[in-house]
């Protein structure tokens, strides 16, 4: 039930789409993030490059009575982000939330890569988050504003799968949102950082998966502290916190949402 924490907000999710539930009924953290956002009151822009994937989110969103806008981009293109965000501010006036969800790993050590693999890790994980700060901030420090970016925990440590270009990746969207915490708190606008766990969601299954979706849920359950898999909506409720004037005075913050694994050696 809303408490109108965003009324009046405009929330941009990039990579907010719904590409269909996973096992279990379970859902992406960009939809997730989008519903949630809407359901606190804040008119949301869905941007993804899958057009239906996008749809099905502002249906839910709307079917829930809130408002929603889907837009097409390729958010690793210049050209697209910026037409996307000058759409959101041509129908909903401002921006004042932004979420950067996209990201994906690709499996392999170093010498198996490919160097088109290593940049389309880049691309995919931090180009995404720069392209949005880029053409958002200057919206997002009209009136003051969120930046969020989706990190991970890979990013500070180990999490036992080979995933070079991620980690690497993630590491650079943290220190990237650190650097914008700074160079814009003067001007109102906050950057954050999620750094998400061990989460329950269809891209586990799509790009971790060795075995069955059983076998997956079980490994992935025994590595977190707690016994087992956050849900996209425990992430979703950190970047209300951090969407929302709750957290107006924190910024630059690398927040793990992992069950503690964050701080566990092994
Ligand atoms: N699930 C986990 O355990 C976990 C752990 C740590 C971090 N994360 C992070 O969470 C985020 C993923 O969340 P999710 O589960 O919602 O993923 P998801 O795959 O469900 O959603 C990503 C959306 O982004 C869209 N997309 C992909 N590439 C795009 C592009 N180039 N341009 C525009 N749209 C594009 C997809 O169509 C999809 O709708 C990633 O940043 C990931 O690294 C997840």
């Amino acid at each position: 039930m809303s408490d109108g924490r965003l009324a009046g907000r405009v929330a941009v999710v990039v990579g907010g789409g719904h590409r269909g539930a996973g096992p279990g009924g379970v859902t992406g953290i960009g939809f997730a993030t989008a519903t949630t956002f809407a359901r606190h009151g804040a008119r949301v822009a869905v941007v993804d490059a899958d057009a239906e994937a996008a749809e099905r989110t502002v249906a839910a969103v709307v079917a829930e009575g809130g408002e929603a806008l889907a837009l097409v981009a390729d958010a690793t293109d210049d050209d697209q982000v910026r037409a996307a965000v000058a759409a959101v501010v041509a129908a909903f006036g401002a921006v004042d939330v932004v979420h950067t969800n996209i990201g994906g790993t690709a499996l392999g050590s170093v010498e198996d890569m490919a160097l088109h693999a290593w940049r389309a890790s880049f691309a995919l994980n931090l180009d995404t988050v720069f392209l949005a700060a880029k053409h958002t901030l200057p919206h997002l420090a009209v009136r003051g504003g969120s930046l969020i970016t989706m990190s991970s925990v890979a990013s500070i440590r180990s999490t036992g799968y080979p995933y070079p270009g991620y980690a690497a990746a993630k590491a650079a969207v943290n220190q990237l949102t650190r650097t914008l915490a700074v160079e814009y708190a003067g001007r109102g606008v906050r950057a954050n950082a999620i750094l998400a766990g061990l989460i329950d969601t269809p891209l586990v299954y799509r790009q971790l998966a060795g075995g069955s979706e059983a076998a997956t849920r079980a490994d992935r359950a025994a590595r977190s502290p707690t016994g087992a898999m956050g849900a996209a909506q425990d992430v979703a409720d950190a970047a209300l916190f951090l969407a929302s004037d709750e957290s107006r005075y924190i910024t630059g913050v690398l927040l793990p949402v992992d069950g503690g694994l964050h701080v566990r050696a092994c």
